[in-house]
């Protein structure tokens, strides 16, 4: 059943207060929930509707009304609703349920992960723990009392203040948590476990004590100093950049092994996937220390913009997760290098997410429709949800986005609201139209924008022509045009920013909002180049027709660092497809020179800072090949592509070699930007040195056994997985071994040891199901899951492509186990193959007799059915 938006209605009651309690056990769990309910008198009733309330997989024991058990033949029960009579406007009802989260696979609602219980509850998960109206409009206090056995778990948590401890006199304890604020019930958690705990605190700027608290398996927590840190940096900047304050004097995260997501914000109990908190230097790369601090930022900031302010519905997702995301990455570029980041962010857009709005799954940021709500987790909601706040930061500026959150937070503090309410408050905050820009909410699919200029010598006058358009993409033919900020700088012949207006600015912001539009520059003193969508102001496709000479010498004079390394990745596609060409039409491959005169004035002649050095020198993914592409023929591309590395690899021997060592400084790890910066150097250098020559392989092998930090160790390792000499396989095997002896008790590791395997140049289907059998594998666990199955299906380009659609097939194998297991995982698994049609024929038909071949299994979970059913029509 499809839930459109447009059918949204208020609920018919309220429920004010809820009050639940857990028998926690071995066998099974009891809960008893009271509920406060209430009629919502702003609806029209001609007389008291039934109270229906969702709830799925659990067994119902008993309800009553006011204390007044019901009999069962006075409400009626299906598998997914409890349907009580009502007779008064406020009443009380008792629900006791039992489940079993021991047997709950789905990781949603209660379950178990190793010995511990622990809860998710976005978006639908709390039905599977009682019946309740689980919708986040219906917002209540909550109080949760806790009933269990001491000894195995001493540790029982839930959202808010603990008000209650005692002892029972039959062994067991009991503790009851109360949480002040009022909250839909998507962010209720329960916690309890035999945990160890790491306390800090924090001071908030109004004075106020917070207690900080991290919950961890005892082995881990010597890796819980990072995620604290970062914690209480995100506290401060909320503090400075958005005048907001946390509002308990207690704030918990809890690490857990077992987790659908990166984590989850419930209220003063964030739950974290372990991979996502947990760090230490002997055992987290730098990506891991960024990817915690970013996590962790994103889940406190959550405390405003998602619980304190919540949605109206799932609709509105992106109302607190665009936002989010927003906050999140304007807080990452403050703690390291802004440009850096920022290019991060638009080539994971450009690569992961415009593939999806271009796909058969294409959906606004604000959906209209669903079928199952945790299939619209998307790269859509949340990171082009991202954008479209980010471009309302642009229009109305740093200090008129400040007013607009001041109001939002202000004017709906405890409501809960649409992504309309948001862009009311900065529209009226700032005085401005936001009427068309409203468009990037409900248009799915990515504009491109074609741009042609002219240059009037006579007149000195430069004018832009400006035409976008939007593919058809599903249920959406045709397209209005959209609001685009659209940052364009002029550069002069000596690679110099020309002004632009009677200030001198060097950069403006057109607002592009017609179909074709011309701009005007006067007093253009000479023919100049565009430098256009500076810092990527925009979500869309740049088509300028520019020559690679042009795009050479944007690489190293466009003063936007966006820019600047987005001119190489311009270049280096352009290059790249020409040779997927030449070895599609069985000629010999030959690179143009010019890309290795760019990478040689990179390694020598550049003033650029290491981490922007770092980014230049990367060659685009061939993901990112593959979207420029009419049609991916996922071989050929990995073809050109390496044959491109191998080259540089080869001609600027020499280059690599000194900058290698400039970099190679073994100091004594720490996570700092610089520091991470200078090792991502040197191991993008040795990865080019692998590829040159068996020097190269013995200077891996070598920072292979000496490395004083992860980073380094598992670069090594990573590019001697991926290197083709007899030696290199060799150093590879025994590296693997070693690695694994050091360090199978350690979740995170054999996640790592399991997906440099899997993505690995010479990891063969065959290895991979050798390697579902090993103990590493768990295909309950999500982390391990993504680490082999989702590593193989979205990087092993060579293997999962293969011919005969072996690849495809095993996918589809993977996806039917996990439908029945973990319908979440099973739908994202399948995202590779429900882009068949961007594929050549042959491939695109055999992952389209994989997508049938699930359409017709029996059981399909909902979340397999949308996406394989979308895919193919
Ligand atoms: N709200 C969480 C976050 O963005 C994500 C939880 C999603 N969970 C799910 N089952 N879809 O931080
Ligand atoms: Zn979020």
């Amino acid at each position: 059943r499809t839930i459109y938006l447009k059918d949204y209605q208020e609920p018919d009651y309220w429920i004010d207060q809820t009050d639940l309690t857990f028998r926690l056990g071995e066998d099974y769990t009891d809960v008893t929930a009271v509920l406060q309910v209430r009629l919502n008198k702003n609806k029209q009733h001609e007389h008291l509707p039934n109270l229906v309330l969702d709830g799925t997989d659990m067994q119902l024991l008993s309800v009553s009304i006011d204390n007044q058990p019901l009999d069962s033949s006075l409400y009626s029960l299906t598998t997914e609703n409890l349907s009580l009579p009502v007779n008064a406007e406020q009443f009380t009802a008792t629900i006791n349920t039992r489940i079993k989260p021991q047997e709950n696979t789905s990781l949603e609602g209660l379950y178990r992960s190793n010995d511990m219980f622990c809860t998710q509850c976005e978006a639908e998960g709390f039905r599977k723990i009682t019946y309740y109206l689980d919708r986040p409009d219906v917002m209540a206090k909550f109080s949760t009392t806790i009933i269990a056995d001491p000894k195995k778990y001493p540790v029982m948590l839930s959202n808010g203040n603990l008000i209650a401890d005692e002892n029972l006199d039959d062994g067991l304890r009991k503790v009851k948590w109360e949480d002040p604020f009022k909250k839909p019930c998507y962010l209720f958690a329960l916690v309890a476990g035999d945990l160890a705990c790491v306390d800090d605190e924090f001071i908030t700027h109004s004075g106020r004590k917070v207690a900080l608290k991290l919950f961890t398996e005892a082995t881990n927590v010597d890796k819980c100093e990072h995620a604290l840190l970062s914690l209480k940096r995100a506290m401060k900047w909320d503090e400075e950049v958005y005048g907001r304050e946390y509002d308990l004097d207690i704030f918990m995260i809890v690490a857990v092994d077992h987790f659908n997501m990166g984590a989850m914000e419930n209220k003063g109990l964030n739950i974290f996937n372990s991979s996502c908190v947990l760090a230490k230097p002997e055992t987290a790369t730098d990506g891991t220390y960024q990817r915690i601090e970013a996590i962790v930022a994103h889940e406190y900031f959550h405390n405003w913009s998602g619980n304190r302010v919540t949605c109206r519905d799932w609709f509105q997702l992106s109302l607190k997760e665009g936002f989010t995301v927003f906050r999140d990455a304007e807080f990452s570029a403050d703690m390291n290098s802004r440009p850096v980041k920022r290019i991060e962010d638009a080539n994971f857009l450009r690569t992961m997410q415009f593939p999806e709005d271009a796909g058969p799954t294409s959906h606004p940021v604000r959906p209209a429709s669903y079928i199952e709500i945790s299939n619209f987790y998307t790269l859509t909601v949340y990171e082009k949800g991202a954008e479209v706040v980010r471009m309302i930061h642009n229009i109305v500026g740093k200090e008129g986005f400040r007013k607009g959150s001041d109001l939002y937070f202000s004017r709906h503090d405890g409501q809960a609201v649409t992504t309309e309410d948001f862009v009311k408050a900065m529209e009226e905050a700032n005085d401005v139209d936001l009427a068309l820009f409203r468009r990037w909410y409900t248009q799915s699919g990515t504009p491109v924008v074609h741009v042609s200029d002219n240059y009037d010598a006579a007149n000195k006058r430069y004018t832009l022509t400006v035409k976008q358009n939007c593919p058809p993409t599903p249920g959406q033919a045709e397209k209005v045009p959209f609001h685009i900020p659209f940052a364009v700088g002029l550069i002069d012949a000596l690679g110099n920013d020309m002004p632009l207006d009677e200030q001198g600015n060097t950069t403006l912001v057109l607002d592009v909002k017609e179909a074709e539009q011309t701009f005007t520059f006067n007093n253009i003193s000479e023919q100049p180049l565009p430098s256009l969508a500076r810092d990527f102001s925009a979500p869309v496709k740049v088509e300028y027709p520019y020559t690679r000479d042009q795009l050479m010498f944007l690489m190293s004079h466009d003063n936007d660092g966006f820019n600047r390394w987005d001119a190489g990745q311009k270049l280096a596609v352009d290059i790249i497809k020409e040779l997927v060409e030449q070895q599609r039409a069985g000629m010999t491959l030959a690179l143009d020179e010019r890309l290795v005169t760019a990478y040689k004035s990179l390694l020598t002649g550049s003033s650029l800072d290491k981490a922007m050095l770092t980014k230049m020198l990367a060659l685009p993914s061939e993901d990112y090949v593959a979207e420029e592409c009419d049609v991916i023929y996922p071989l050929s591309i990995h073809v050109a592509r390496d044959f491109v590395r191998r080259t540089l690899a080869v001609k600027l021997h020499k280059q690599f070699k000194t900058c290698f060592d400039a970099n190679n400084t073994q100091k004594a790890y720490q996570p700092t930007a610089e520091d991470i910066a200078e090792r991502s150097l040197k191991n993008i250098c040795l990865s080019y040195l692998t590829l040159a020559d068996e020097q190269g392989i013995e200077l891996s092998w070598q920072q292979y056994q000496q490395a004083n930090n992860m980073t380094d160790r598992f670069s090594a390792l990573s590019i001697l997985e991926n290197a083709v000499s007899v030696k290199a396989r060799d150093y590879a095997e025994q590296a693997l071994a070693s690695f694994y002896q050091q360090w199978q008790r350690d979740a995170q590791m054999i996640e790592q040891w399991l997906s440099v395997q899997a993505g690995g140049e010479y990891t063969d289907l065959e290895k991979i199901q050798q390697l579902m059998q090993h103990n590493a594998f768990d295909m309950k666990n999500p982390n391990k899951v993504r680490a082999l199955i989702g590593v193989f299906a979205n990087r092993n380009k060579v293997h999962f492509h293969r011919d005969d659609g072996a690849g495809y097939a095993f996918l589809a194998d993977q996806v039917l186990v996990l439908n029945r297991l973990n319908p979440q995982m099973a739908s994202r698994l399948l995202t590779p193959i429900t882009r068949w049609r961007r594929y050549d024929e042959m491939r695109g038909a055999l992952m389209k007799e994989q997508l049938q071949r699930i359409m017709k299994e029996k059981d399909l979970s909902k979340d397999v059915y949308e996406i394989v059913s979308k895919s193919l029509k």
